[in-house]
Parts: C-alpha cells; sequence; structure tokens
C-alpha cells in the first residue's frame, strides 16, 4: 500500500503542474506546527526563485487548483508562501479501511527477499548470563521479528561461546575436584556415563571459582590453558565432558530464552566450526592472502583510507591454537556454504567494533563472502545503573540476568497487588508478562547503539514512555470490547467511519503512519522507531478514550465506527509489540 503521504504528495504535485509550475515542488510533509495544520507544503517557497514570483501567488494558485481536492478539506496559502493542509475525514477513513484489510496494515512486503541470518544471543557456556547478554537478546530477537514481518528470511543463530578458555577452565577445576574422574583416565576406552558429574548450580558455581585461580596463578591458568588445547585437539575423555558441559549449559540457557519470550533457529556455536579450520588455514595460505608474523598466522587487513591504525587480523596463534577471530571466520564460511545469506547481521557489544571492522574485512579480502554479500555489525551501548556506571548488584558484583528479572518480576507483583484482590496465580503470571514489557521496551526504546540507564521504578510505572503504559493501553481497548460485547454488541462486521472529533481524527492519522514507520525501522535496523511510534499511538488513543463516552453512545452506528477504530488500534499495537518480542495480558 502506498504510504499517506505519499498519496497526498501526489495530490499536491498534480495541483502545482495543473498551475504550471514544476510537480517536483509539490512534496507535502507532516505539520511542524500541529495547532495550525496537520500537513504542510514548501514548495511554493523553493518555487519563488526558479519562477521570478512571490511565493504566495504560487501557493495561492497552487490553493485554487485544490479546491475541489478529494483530499484536503482545507488549503491556505498563509504569508510567506506556506501551503497548510487538513485532510478529508473520509480520505483517512478510505486509508484505514485499507490498512485494516491488509494482513500488514499497509505495509508492502520486501519485492526481493533477503536471506538473512542474525547473530545474537551469544552467551558464553557454562558462564551464567549477565545483563551484558540481555541487550543482544532482546536487540536480536527484535529484529529477527521485524525483518520477517517484512517478508525477509530470517535464520536466528545463537552462536554459543563454547569452545574457549572457559572450557578448559572448568576441566581443570574438575580434575582438582574430582581426580578420579574416569573422563581424566587416558587409558579408559569404553563408553563414558550418561549422567554428567554436576549439576548447573555446581557449574555455575565452578566457572567463577576456576577463573579467579587462574588470575592468581600462573600455573593454574597453564592446566586450564592446556586443557583447553587437549580439549580442541580431540582428547576423548575431555570431549566427552565437554559434551556434558555442553547439554546442562544449554538447558538451562534454553529455560532463560525462553522466559525472555527469546528463540533461536540455530544453536550453534564457535565448536560447531572447528573441523573446518584446518580447511580454511590451508585456504587462506593457498591464496596468498595471509602470512606469518612472529610466528602466528595473519591477514592484513588496513587500507590506505585507514585513519585509525586496523591491526591485521590474526587466524592461528604461534602456538597453532585457533582465537575467536578464528571460529568467527570459519563460522561466515560454513553460513555462506549452508545457508549462503545475502546478509549477516551481528549484534554485539559495541566494544567489539574493531574486532568485527577486522573479522568483516577479512572475509571479504579472502573471498569468504561474495561481494554483494553484506555483513553488518549492530553494536550496543552499555547498560549502565542509575550512577551511570556499568548495572551492578546492590553489593557492586555482576548481576545474574536470572536474579534481575526475579527482582523486576518481584516489583511488578507487589504493585499489580498494592490496592486490589487479585488472585495469586494470576498476578503472578500477569507481572511476568507486564515486567517482561518493562525491561525490554525499557531497552528498545532507546536507540541500540546508546548507552543507557536501567532504572526499574521508572520502566515498571503504568504512565509515561514505558512498556507497562503500552499494556495498560491496550488492556483497557480489551476490555472496552469485552463490555461492549457484554451490553450485547457485536463485534462482527463492524466498519470504520469518518472521524467526528478531533481526537479521534488525530487518533485515525497516528494509525496511518505505521507502514512509513515501519519501513524505516526495517531499513535502518531500528527497532525504536517501533517504541516511538507506539507511544505516540497510546498517547492519542488515550486523548480519544477520555473525551469520548464509547460505552454510553445512544448512536449505535457511531458506536460500531469507534469499535472497529478500537479494534484496528489494538491489533496495530499488538502487532507492533509482538516485533519488539512482548505481548500484553487479557488484564491487568
Ligand atoms: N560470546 C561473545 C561474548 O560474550 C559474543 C559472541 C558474539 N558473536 C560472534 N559471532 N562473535 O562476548
Amino acid at each position: 500500500m502506498k504510504k499517506l503521504l505519499d498519496l497526498i504528495s501526489e495530490e499536491m504535485q498534480q495541483a502545482f503542474e495543473a498551475a504550471g509550475y514544476d510537480k517536483e515542488l509539490g512534496k507535502v510533509s507532516l505539520s511542524n506546527r500541529p495547532d495550525l495544520c496537520e500537513y504542510q507544503c514548501n514548495g511554493a517557497m523553493a518555487g519563488a526563485k526558479k519562477y521570478k514570483k512571490a511565493p504566495i501567488m504560487i501557493a495561492n494558485e497552487v490553493a485554487e487548483k485544490l479546491a475541489d481536492s478529494k483530499v484536503f478539506s482545507d488549503v491556505s496559502a498563509v504569508a510567506p508562501g506556506f501551503l497548510n493542509l487538513k485532510v478529508k475525514e473520509a480520505f483517512v477513513t478510505d486509508y484505514l479501511r485499507n490498512m485494516r484489510a491488509d494482513k500488514k496494515f499497509g505495509l508492502e512486503e520486501a519485492k526481493e527477499p533477503k536471506k538473512i541470518v542474525i547473530d545474537y544471543g551469544g552467551p558464553n557456556v557454562a558462564k551464567p548470563l549477565h545483563v551484558g547478554h540481555l541487550r543482544s537478546a532482546i536487540i536480536g530477537e527484535s529484529i529477527k521479528r521485524i525483518n520477517r514481518f517484512a517478508g525477509h528470511e530470517v535464520i536466528g543463530d545463537i552462536h554459543l561461546g563454547d569452545w574457549g578458555l572457559q572450557m578448559g577452565l572448568i576441566i581443570t577445576e574438575l580434575q582438582k575436584r574430582q581426580p578420579d574422574l574416569i573422563y581424566f583416565d587416558e587409558n579408559f576406552e569404553g563408553d563414558y556415563p550418561k549422567e554428567p558429574p554436576f549439576t548447573i548450580s555446581e557449574l555455575e558455581e565452578i566457572y567463577p571459582t576456576a577463573s579467579k585461580k587462574s588470575k592468581e596463578d600462573e600455573n593454574y591458568k597453564a592446566e586450564a590453558m592446556e586443557a583447553t588445547f587437549k580439549l580442541q585437539s580431540g582428547v576423548r575423555g575431555y570431549r566427552a565432558l565437554w559434551n556434558h558441559i555442553l547439554a546442562v549449559s544449554v538447558a538451562d540457557l534454553k529455560r532463560n530464552y525462553e522466559n525472555l519470550n527469546v528463540d533461536f533457529d540455530l544453536w550453534k556455536g564457535e565448536s560447531s566450526v572447528h573441523d573446518l579450520i584446518p580447511d580454511m588455514v590451508a585456504y587462506m595460505k593457498d591464496g596468498g592472502y595471509a602470512r606469518i608474523s612472529e610466528g602466528a598466522l595473519v591477514v592484513d587487513v588496513k587500507e590506505e583510507t585507514d585513519t585509525k591504525e586496523i591491526p591485521p587480523c590474526m587466524i592461528l596463534k604461534s602456538d597453532g591454537a585457533s582465537l575467536y577471530n578464528t571460529t568467527d571466520l570459519a563460522t561466515i564460511m560454513e553460513r555462506m556454504k549452508e545457508i549462503n545469506p545475502d546478509e549477516i547481521i551481528y549484534v554485539v557489544d559495541k566494544r567489539q567494533e574493531l574486532y568485527f571492522e577486522q573479522v568483516f574485512r577479512c572475509a571479504r579480502k579472502t573471498k569468504l563472502v561474495k561481494p554483494e554479500t553484506e555483513l553488518k555489525f549492530l553494536g550496543f551501548g552499555t547498560m549502565n545503573g542509575k550512577d551511570g556506571k556499568p548495572f551492578k548488584t546492590r553489593e557492586g558484583g555482576v548481576m545474574r540476568l536470572e536474579n534481575l528479572i526475579k527482582e523486576i518480576n518481584e516489583e511488578m507483583y507487589k504493585k499489580i497487588t498494592e490496592n486490589r484482590t487479585v488472585e495469586e496465580e494470576e498476578a503472578r503470571k500477569t507481572a511476568q508478562v507486564v515486567a517482561l514489557s518493562a525491561v525490554k521496551y525499557g531497552d528498545l526504546s532507546n536507540q541500540a547503539s546508546k548507552d543507557y540507564i536501567f532504572d526499574i521504578d521508572r520502566f515498571i510505572s503504568f504512565e509515561g514512555d514505558t512498556g507497562p503504559y503500552i499494556l495498560y493501553t491496550i488492556v483497557r481497548i480489551k476490555s472496552i470490547l469485552n463490555k461492549y460485547k457484554e451490553q450485547g454488541g457485536s463485534i462482527e462486521g463492524v466498519e470504520l467511519q469518518d472521524a467526528v472529533s478531533e481526537s479521534e481524527k488525530a487518533l485515525m492519522l497516528e494509525i496511518t503512519k505505521f507502514n512509513s514507520m515501519m519501513e524505516a525501522a526495517v531499513e535502518e535496523i531500528a527497532p525504536h522507531k517501533i517504541c516511538a511510534y507506539i507511544y505516540d499511538l497510546a498517547n492519542a488513543f488515550n486523548r480519544f478514550y477520555h473525551e469520548t463516552k464509547i460505552l454510553a453512545e445512544e448512536d449505535k452506528e457511531k458506536q460500531k465506527g469507534w469499535v472497529a477504530l478500537l479494534i484496528l488500534t489494538r491489533d496495530i499495537l499488538e502487532t507492533c509489540i509482538d516485533l519488539l518480542g512482548f505481548s500484553a495480558p487479557e488484564r491487568m
């Protein structure tokens, strides 16, 4: 469907042409004086020079041509030559009817659908999830949904950190604690036990302990590196232990992500591409892309136009061990081979920007990707506490994601049960749904690349630019619709009607912005545009609601029109929050 502004502009362009002027002058934009008009056109000002005419004269001539317009109810030429515009109610109603009939509310699906891989989440196996992982999960999930909605084929890959030193650390610590475990017996040739020799809570305690020890003790660290190397080179017992670590950890991760309403199509990780590394290395050497530098294998990626130093991309360390780079490049190779995407988007902390610059350049230079394959880095900022420093627990430690979510759920529960009696189970469920909206909206309403302050009190508020406010608005609409049905009204076949009040028209005009907003959100990979839109939409709805006695209306036809408007508003709001990755309860 055409965007409303384009339709309006077309009408204006015809008028410019009919008055003998260049039609390009007829571009219409949203009014920046909403107190005076809904839209405006500054074309007469722009044309004054070319036509050596006072802009007000041009504006007057154009306005005359629009006297019988089906689009405009009011076209005023005002000094020095602006065209202030209002659109006809029927024109808006018509537009909304078409939106309602379209399953994407007027957003045109991509004409050439792309295949897009989104690399997000990126948790590290056996390390507890912390708030840093929260952003990647929230933003990545939303971007996945937005692109799917726009008609692209999207594959979300969690890209587990499951192959690095943390695995060696855990194995080392396990060996210290349980040296007799069969996994450490080099002569053992039988089948290893099916049951893991630890639980998730043990695992979560083992890693921090090991990590701390390795920082204090050189020898311990050396042992962990040795264990990592043995694991990577395929020592049976180590691989078997690693499989246990992975299984236990992934089960826990799945539960955590499920609570966040985040899900991945692929649960691959750094380890998935381990076997591809030798071939990739050979390819880079044979192609003459890589060179040896101080024993390590590197690919130069600096370019003449660089204004800052871009170090070479290291493929193998001097001891032959692979690095973060190596698995990322091999993953690109694998994705190209198995998925052949048009685009890969990485949703990672923006502090990794330089790293990804190196990886992308290396992938291009070594032709791991096609020239037209797009590699995009979507770096997000830090989530800070109220003190403006990276978010911590009250004691100053790293906040575990699970505890953070628990805390917010609890706060929300208190809020919901504050002044009323709600059944415990329902209240808990509702609290969880609303709390998730608070966290996700609090994050997504900021431009991803910016740091933001995680302010629980503000985020859980039912007023202001928050997730709970949006949900509250949706629930309000649902409740009106339910009452309408209880009064015997039917929502079947209700039709939108022309606005009869200013607030109703304002709501309708707000709704019309959906497709242009979505286009921008897709194009700029910007979920915050959806947040801004639904906040405006919710405000417009609430103003209309406060000024309109919907349920008490005697004129049943008029009431039906409002019911249709409510349904459309609700459907769009719910579609939008789904794109952001949360949902609304029935009551709250
Ligand atoms: N596991 C990494 C971390 O915690 C993030 C992974 C990002 N994705 C990637 N392909 N490197 O920092």
